[in-house]
C-alpha cells in the first residue's frame, strides 16, 4: 500500500519555496484545498509564495492575508487561488461571513493558514501541510499528508522530485 505521507526538511526559506513550487507545479485538477499547519513565523506564507509561482503568479504579489483574512488571484478567467490566513477567525459564523463556503464550493485552489483552527469544516479531502521547527533557526520540516485521492494523487504526482536533495 502506497503512503500518502511525506517528510520534507527545509534549512531556508529558499527550500520551503521549492517545496511549495514543486507542489504547486503538479495541479492538473483543482479545486484543491490545502491546510498550512504550524506556529507564527514558521514559513507558511513563504510557503505559498513558492506554490503561487509555480500557476504564474509573482512572489512579490502574495503578500501575507493576516488582516484581510483572504486575497484572491485570479489565475485564468474560470480559476482564482485563494490564500487565507485565519489566525484571527474565533467562529463558524467568522469564518462564513469571509466567505468560506464560497472558496471551497467554487472550484478554487484554496491555501489556508492555520487550517487546523477549523479542522472540522475542512473539505474531507485536502492536503495537509504541517510546518515545524528543528534545532537551527532556519531549519524546518515540512510534512505532507493527503487525507483523500485528489490530494494522494498531488503527493504521489511530487513525490520523486520534493525528496531529491538539493
Ligand atoms: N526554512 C525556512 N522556511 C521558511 N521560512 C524560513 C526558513 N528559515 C527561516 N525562515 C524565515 O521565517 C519566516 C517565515 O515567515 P512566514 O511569514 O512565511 O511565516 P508564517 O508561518 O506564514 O507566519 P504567520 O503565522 O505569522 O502567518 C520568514 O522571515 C523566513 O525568511
Ligand atoms: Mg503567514
Amino acid at each position: 500500500m502506497t503512503c500518502h505521507v511525506v517528510s520534507l526538511p527545509s534549512r531556508s526559506p529558499e527550500d520551503t519555496l521549492r517545496i511549495g513550487y514543486v507542489l504547486g507545479s503538479v495541479l492538473e485538477k483543482p479545486p484543491l484545498l490545502i491546510s498550512l499547519i504550524g506556529e507564527l513565523g514558521v514559513g507558511k506564507t513563504v510557503f505559498v509564495k513558492g506554490f503561487a509561482r509555480a500557476l504564474g503568479l509573482s512572489m512579490d504579489s502574495i503578500t501575507s492575508p493576516t488582516f484581510v483574512i483572504a486575497n484572491e488571484y485570479e489565475l485564468t478567467t474560470s480559476l482564482r487561488l485563494i490564500h487565507a490566513d485565519l489566525y484571527r477567525i474565533e467562529s463558524r459564523t467568522e469564518l462564513e461571513n469571509a466567505g468560506f463556503l464560497d472558496w471551497i464550493g467554487s472550484g478554487a485552489i484554496t491555501l489556508v493558514e492555520w487550517g487546523d483552527r477549523v479542522a472540522e469544516a475542512l473539505p474531507e479531502d485536502h492536503l495537509k501541510v504541517v510546518f515545524s521547527r528543528g534545532k537551527d533557526e532556519n531549519e524546518r520540516e515540512i510534512r505532507v499528508s493527503a487525507t483523500g485521492c485528489i490530494s494522494s494523487l498531488v503527493i504521489e504526482k511530487s513525490r520523486s522530485e520534493l525528496t531529491i536533495q538539493v
